[in-house]
């Protein structure tokens, strides 16, 4: 009798286990979205980049989207002879307010689909509603934008998962532009009075080179990933690059946490809002035990992370949502559905 209800528990509580680890696979799987393999066109495509982002022009000879992304039938050019050939045309937001509003009346070959490109949030970019009824998609890193494209995501691990807990510093923060009234500003000057955070960057005098960010703040235990504006799906190179390739343990300021959550692990980062005020945070990090602080690595054993930063790879990506998209669409008001990220879900 003993033995049985033993037994039965016993099962009961491998079952649970099952069940238990099932539902965290799912969890991690779930962070794994868009196909393994990118769509093929059933056609060649053509798409013309108006602009080089910033003026910054990147090399387009041989079949870049093949070879680099291998992404198939998908041909980048930026020589605006091509404009009547192609299929695509994408305009990359800052150039196009600079060069004013004289491309709005160009002639469209028909079908010919014209997409709207910026990675800023609205926070940091102005003039979106003289755009209205011109563009037919959207690029973005919002997910509901017609080519998503995000500054990171999760993939299934490739390669060996190496990473130590050799830490020498506590928390580190890499600012370029430092306004005191903003959030993250006065959040890190309350924080930092009860922790010690090292910043970094042009607006404190400690300049970082581009190349010396990550294994700078790869001795640090944790990494202040404080967006500039907090904005739906607005998680930047903050998260993706200087805390998770850095290996540094992210503390977020943006959207809410379930927002994050639909990106990466729930266990991967700290979220502000996880605290009542900056001192409950700090009490948290400083008293955290080595256990705790490894069980923020544990998605590291079966994810790792693809960051997005060419932006030949992102224009390659419509190529891979071409078919799927709808064909006759037109953005009536642009400004208003970028506006829309402003709604917390
Ligand atoms: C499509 O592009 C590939 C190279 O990307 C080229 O080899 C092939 O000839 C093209 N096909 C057509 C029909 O233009
Ligand atoms: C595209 O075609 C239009 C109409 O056929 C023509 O007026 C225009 O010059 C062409 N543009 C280029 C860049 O070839
Ligand atoms: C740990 O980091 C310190 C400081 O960067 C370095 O001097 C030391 O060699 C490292 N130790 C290991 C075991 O990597
Ligand atoms: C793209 O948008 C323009 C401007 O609103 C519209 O005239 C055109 O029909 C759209 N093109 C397609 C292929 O849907
Ligand atoms: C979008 O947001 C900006 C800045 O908050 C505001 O000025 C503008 O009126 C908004 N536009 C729409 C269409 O909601």
């Amino acid at each position: 009798m003993a033995s049985g209800g033993r037994w039965r528990s016993r099962s009961a509580l491998r079952s649970l286990f099952l069940l238990v680890t099932l539902v965290l696979n799912i969890k991690l799987m779930l962070f794994i979205f868009g196909p393994e393999e990118p769509a093929v066109p059933p056609r060649n495509l053509t798409v013309l980049i108006w602009h080089w982002p910033f003026y910054r022009p990147l090399d387009l000879t041989g079949d870049v989207c093949a070879d680099l992304y291998n992404i198939k039938r998908c041909h980048l050019t930026a020589d605006r002879e091509k404009y009547n050939f192609s299929d695509v045309v994408v305009f990359h937001h800052v150039e196009l307010v600079k060069e004013g509003q004289v491309v709005a009346t160009m002639a469209r070959p028909p079908g010919q689909k014209w997409v709207w490109a910026t990675l800023e949030s609205p926070s940091n970019i102005r003039g979106v509603s003289k755009w209205n009824n011109i563009f037919n998609w959207t690029l973005s890193y919002r997910e509901d934008a017609d080519i998503f494209v995000p500054y990171g995501r999760m993939v299934p691990r490739s390669s060996p998962n190496t990473y130590n807990f050799n830490r020498t510093g506590m928390a580190a923060w890499v600012v370029s532009h430092y306004k005191k009234t903003q959030e993250r500003a006065q959040f890190v000057h309350e924080l930092s009075s009860h922790l010690n955070v090292d910043i970094y960057g042009r607006a404190n005098r400690r300049p970082l080179c581009p190349t010396c960010l990550i294994p700078t703040v790869s001795h640090y235990f944790f990494y202040l990933a404080l967006e500039n504006s907090v904005h739906r799906d607005y998680i930047t190179e903050k998260l993706w690059q200087n805390s998770f390739t850095a290996g540094a343990v992210p503390v977020v300021l943006g959207p809410p946490r379930e927002n994050y959550e639909r990106f990466v692990p729930s266990d991967s980062f700290i979220h502000i809002s996880d605290f009542p005020s900056p001192k409950d945070l700090t009490k948290f990090l400083l008293t955290m035990a080595p256990q705790r602080y490894r069980q923020f690595f544990r998605w590291r054993e079966e994810l790792e992370v693809k960051l997005y930063t060419d932006w030949r790879e992102r224009f390659c990506m419509i190529c891979t949502k071409y078919t799927s998209l709808q064909q006759n669409k037109v953005y009536t008001d642009l400004e208003g559905w970028f506006n829309k990220s402003d709604q917390q879900q």
